[in-house]
């Protein structure tokens, strides 16, 4: 972090002293749309907010402030939004709530143009750029009664120190790089989230080191493109590869995830630290979009049908104990069937053990959403339940697989649906559901599992 960002820590740090006397005891709710980096992005309002004096609640009817972190990958993600917006509004009306919105959702201008006519009633909008002066803001709104907008294009920079109140106390998220060069067709991202900046791999390691010592065994490397992380030689570490070497040094730390790499930038440097680093998780996320050469052309994602399926290929030659899950859309304009059945081939030839499936959403300002032959809805959704058909026949055969097998299991707490039983995953991120007493939770165990239920499996402790 640089003079100028330490200083702006500085001057929140004062707001949050300033709040501290004025918020006493009151309550806030915090809805997270979309991906994990808007969860990490959450966790770190929560850490402001809690600082300030806040007290966070699970129902938005008790809250004094209530805050949307956005998504706009999608449609429907912006949809969720309005509809919750006008309960918020209710709230508000009750007991005289403070209703703030931020994340991806705000950089559009559009929506800021829509919010100020239609939505009058929100009182703090701020971006992804300007998430640190939350505390600037509130005191703002608080002191001066006006709202507050607090939106900027220009890429943010990368603020160390902001206080951050995390979901779990044994899996970690953290954000090694932010923003997105790659501009695939259909994606807002690189709109909304700025040109890719990284952290400095010093203050990764620190947080890492920091999260160990407090007692966390998995981390999760979070950055739209993590393999075009950039180090700046602290330690040797220069790339991706370096810094997954680093981390897996960390004592304590027991699983390493990451997401998302682009298969584009998969170098062999990577797939060889994946294969002496134990410690990084099983599943590879590879984002395959399309099967199709041609869709592929077309949303710029800069390789081809047969370069993923190599790719997929040497990763399994390499390390033959890896699974790999997928991002998958359907309906892109100009998608034929045979463009179909081309990405229905390489999820029957890669084997996925997770497919994340999407119908194509189009954004504004994205260069697809100009694109002709856009897809017809009724052929988006048959394509969907096609694609979705192949993809439960497959996990109930690879489930199969499983059974008989002993797996290491991180056991993370109370099943949701049965008090009596534990909940953990496998190396290959399979949900695993055992019965044992809580003395386990927060463990590594090791497990052989008896029975697949399509979205669990079933262990005994050995
Ligand atoms: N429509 C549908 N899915 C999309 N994704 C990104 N943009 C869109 C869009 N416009 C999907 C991609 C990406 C995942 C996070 O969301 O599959 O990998
Ligand atoms: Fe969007 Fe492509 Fe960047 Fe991923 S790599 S965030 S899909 S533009």
């Amino acid at each position: 972090m640089n003079i100028l960002e330490n200083e702006e820590i500085e001057i929140q740090n004062e707001y949050i002293k300033k709040l501290k006397e004025i918020i006493n005891g009151q309550k806030y709710y915090i809805l997270t749309m979309g991906c994990t980096l808007n969860e990490n992005d959450s966790e770190k309002i929560s850490g402001m907010l809690e600082e300030i004096g806040y007290q966070k609640v699970e129902e938005m009817q008790e809250a004094n402030l209530i805050v949307f972190n956005t998504c706009c990958i999608r449609e429907n993600a912006e949809d969720k939004m309005y509809g919750k917006l006008g309960e918020a509004k209710k709230v508000k009306e009750k007991n005289n709530a403070i209703i703030a919105l931020c994340g991806c959702m705000m950089q559009q201008k559009h929506i800021i143009e829509k919010l100020n006519k239609s939505y009058p009633f929100v009182d703090i909008i701020f971006g992804t750029h300007t998430l640190h002066k939350l505390p600037e803001d509130l005191y703002k709104l608080i002191i001066t009664k006006n709202k507050v907008r607090d939106v900027i294009d220009i890429d943010g920079e990368i603020y160390e120190g902001i206080p951050i109140k995390r979901t779990s106390n044994k899996k970690a998220l953290v954000t090694i790089m932010y923003g997105c060069n790659n501009f695939c067709t259909y994606c807002i991202v690189p709109y909304v989230r700025g040109r890719e900046r990284s952290r400095k791999a010093e203050d990764i390691l620190n947080e890492i080191e920091g999260l160990a010592k407090e007692g966390y065994k998995e981390i999760t490397l979070l950055g739209q493109n993590v393999n075009s992380y950039k180090g700046s030689g602290y330690k040797e570490i220069y790339n991706f590869a370096d810094l997954l070497r680093a981390v897996n040094e960390i004592d304590g730390i027991e699983i390493i995830n990451f997401i998302s790499p682009h298969p584009k930038d998969f170098t062999d440097d990577v797939i060889d630290v994946i294969k002496d680093c134990k410690k990084i998780s099983r599943i590879l996320h590879l984002p395959l979009q399309s099967g199709s050469s041609k869709i592929l052309k077309l949303m710029n994602r800069k390789y081809t049908k047969e370069q993923f399926i190599n790719l997929a290929k040497k990763i399994k030659q390499k390390v033959p104990d890896v699974v790999f899950s997928t991002d998958i859309i359907v309906g892109f304009p100009g998608e034929t069937e045979e463009d179909f059945e081309d990405t229905l081939d390489v999820i029957r030839t890669v084997n996925f053990e997770q497919v994340f499936m999407f119908i194509y959403s189009k954004r504004v300002g994205t260069p697809a959403a100009k694109m002709e032959n856009q897809i017809d809805e009724k052929i988006k959704h048959e394509r969907f339940e096609r694609l979705k058909e192949l993809v439960e026949k497959q996990l109930e055969e690879n489930n199969k697989k499983y059974i008989g097998t002993t797996q290491d299991i991180l056991v993370e707490g109370v099943s949701k649906n049965n008090k009596n039983t534990l909940t953990g995953r496998t190396k290959t991120n399979k949900i695993v559901v055992l019965d044992a007493d809580n003395s386990y939770i927060g463990k590594i165990v090791k497990v052989k599992i008896v029975s697949e239920h399509m979205w669990y499996l079933k262990g005994e402790m050995v």
